[in-house]
């Protein structure tokens, strides 16, 4: 090495133990303010929300990647009165179960049907929507009941309370039932022909329908369905939390908020004996 290299090495060398230094001053100095904030007011918890962005009208994510629906503005209402603060967290429905019970989200709010058996796992505030399951066939299918789905090759979103209905009706392990990470992926695959009916929450049926024109379905209802109820879940036992989203869920169905949500989303409001997502339509 000449001098003037050298000279260059330890100049470069100096120059990067002065970016260095700088970053490590930047740090510290960021640091003392931040411990200063916390300490001066400690800052409200924000909870954590869960939710399968991929069920339009109820939660999906816009063109901006943001995530809005029914659901998000019920919980986001709910949450103001309550005096909560709450962000949403994209959370695929295969783990939504486990991240709640293991402490990754505080709350789920995902279109859930409340059922005897998620209760022993988890706690529901009281229903805020009225749905039911809906079966999506192509226009020109023979189908006209559930029953007649009994030999056909079927879709759902897996561990739904759509797949619990299907599973009844052919068995847990029929090879007929292809289960699907999100209820637009079944439903796009009844489009490319791959299965004979798709079963889901009536909402997001008729909202894909909707705005999917090239689709070409029909949908068939049954009454062998029950009735199914949503609700925002809790890790079980955390009765305080429960408290507060169901105090902030009856101050929004009293103060006429839950209605003005129902009707932009579905064009009317909650009709008393529950929410009917007919026009769903008028959500995208
Ligand atoms: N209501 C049905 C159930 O609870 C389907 C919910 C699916 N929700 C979702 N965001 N993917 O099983």
């Amino acid at each position: 090495m000449t001098t003037v290299t050298l000279r260059r090495f330890i100049q470069a060398g100096c120059a990067a133990i002065a970016a260095f230094a700088l970053v490590g001053c930047s740090k510290q100095a960021s640091e003392p303010t931040a411990s200063a904030a916390a300490s001066a007011a400690p800052a409200a918890q924000v909870l954590t929300v869960g939710t399968d962005a991929t069920y339009a009208p109820f939660e999906w994510q816009n063109e901006k990647g943001q995530i809005v629906g029914f659901d998000i503005d019920v919980v986001n209402a709910v949450a103001q009165k309550a005096g909560l603060q709450v962000k949403f967290v994209n959370t695929p429905w295969e783990g939504i179960f486990n991240a709640l019970n293991q402490g990754d989200r505080d709350l789920l709010v995902s279109s859930i049907t409340i059922t005897g058996e998620r209760k022993q796992t988890m706690d529901f505030t009281d229903p805020y929507f009225d749905a039911n399951q809906l079966i999506a066939v192509p226009a020109d299918s023979k189908v006209t009941r559930f029953d007649d789905l009994k030999t056909l090759k079927v879709g759902v979103q897996n561990g739904t309370t759509g797949d619990e209905a299907v599973s009844r009706l052919q068995g847990k392990n029929s090879a007929n039932i292809k289960r699907f990470e999100s209820t637009p992926l079944a439903l796009k695959e009844l489009e490319a022909g791959g299965v004979d009916a798709v079963v889901a929450d009536n909402g997001v049926v008729i909202n894909y329908m909707a705005n999917n024109a090239g689709s070409k379905f029909k949908t068939v209802s049954d009454t062998a369905f029950a009735p199914e109820h949503y609700g925002i879940a809790v890790r079980k036992g955390n009765t305080a939390l429960l408290a507060q989203l169901n105090k902030g869920l009856a101050g929004i169905k009293a103060d006429g908020t839950y209605d003005r949500i129902h009707t932009q989303y579905f064009g009317s409001a909650a009709s008393p004996g529950g929410a009917s997502p007919q026009a769903a339509s008028a959500a995208k």
